[in-house]
């Protein structure tokens, strides 16, 4: 469905019908499984996507600065690795504030720029839109709000235009090795060879600094956590004691993840109107929510030679906690 259109901006959606009943069926399956468990898709709703935020400003998460530092010292030779003209296509593209520096670096080197962002948060997406087109006088944006598959079957380009595809802020941890591989072969085939992936991907690193970044002083990420509560009761009907829930934040070792869970604080029942379902709960017993994997480099190229990728250049910021990976469709 098409939601807005002036002259630079269209923003694609898909309908509020499908997403409401896929939620339902997800938080079903998911709540009724043993281990409990719930996708972490689900987090961005309006305030999750603005508690997300708010972790990005957070002393302890590191990974959002880092990217950025590598932005600002990097943007223009990360950008020439593609000659000109090139458009941009972005997977989770949030608030787009870092993206804003690779936009710069391209209008540099073209007169105008098709940049194509894909978030599953609508209000996030048009907002962030809105700004940039503001901002760049030489910029159209044609958005699309919800699942990447969709978005990438929509992926158009210029004639002569190579497009790079941007996937970054470790968004790639948030999938198990599997389904990053499915992923990213599934860009690839919407490229042809010659475009680009940049690739933003967390690195693994001292507990010491990984765990603090997932349980802050603050507790901005038990919010986003305990959210996934909140927009069950409020959009299903449930009654989730959000205070007999506790986040919790463990490094896997043999898996290589941050995992986040929310631990029940007593035995407990817990009602959801809109599904007719009764869940109990064990004192202790936990909903697994996220995973965030961590990768060093050796992986990394693997993960580019087995999803058709050349793994042409990678940037590290200056205390080596991230990394930003060029690959080339090969
Ligand atoms: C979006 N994603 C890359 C974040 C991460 O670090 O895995 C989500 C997040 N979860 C807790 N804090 C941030």
């Amino acid at each position: 469905m098409k939601v807005m259109n002036d002259s630079r901006l269209v923003i694609h959606q898909s309908t509020p019908h499908d997403k409401q009943s896929s939620f339902a069926e997800d938080v079903r399956a998911g709540l009724t499984a043993r281990p409990k468990t719930l996708p972490p898709k689900y987090f961005y709703d309006d305030l999750g996507s603005q508690l997300f935020e708010a972790i990005c400003l957070l002393p302890e998460y590191y990974s959002t600065r880092a990217e950025a530092e590598i932005f600002h010292r990097h943007a223009a030779e990360i950008v020439s690795q593609l000659s000109a003209p090139v458009g941009v296509v972005e997977l989770g593209s949030g608030s787009s504030v870092k993206t804003r520096l690779l936009i710069e670096a391209i209008l540099a080197r073209q007169p105008e720029l098709h940049y194509q962002p894909m978030d599953i948060s609508a209000s996030i997406l048009q907002h962030s839109a809105e700004k940039l087109l503001g901002e760049y006088s030489r910029l159209r944006i044609t958005g699309h709000v919800g699942d990447y598959t969709r978005g990438l079957d929509s992926i158009v380009r210029r004639d002569g235009e190579s497009l790079l595809a941007l996937f970054l802020g470790s968004n790639i941890g948030n999938y198990t090795p599997e389904d990053a591989r499915s992923l990213l072969k599934a860009i690839r085939a919407t490229q042809r060879t010659g475009d680009g992936l940049l690739l933003g991907a967390d690195l693994k690193k001292s507990l010491d600094v990984l765990i603090p970044a997932y349980d802050d002083a603050l507790g901005i990420t038990a919010a986003f956590n305990l959210n996934l509560l909140a927009r069950i009761n409020r959009e299903l009907g449930a009654n989730f004691d959000l205070a007999n829930f506790q986040h919790r934040a463990v490094f896997n070792h043999e898996a290589g993840r941050i995992e986040m869970h929310l631990v029940s604080r007593s035995e407990q029942t817990v009602v959801i109107g809109a599904l007719d379902l009764q869940i109990e709960f064990q004192s202790g017993e936990t909903i697994h929510t996220e995973n965030s994997y961590k990768y060093d480099l050796p992986q990394l190229a693997a993960l580019a030679e087995e999803t058709g990728f050349q793994p042409m250049k990678t940037w590290l910021d200056g205390e080596r906690r991230f990394s930003c990976n060029f690959w080339l469709a090969s």
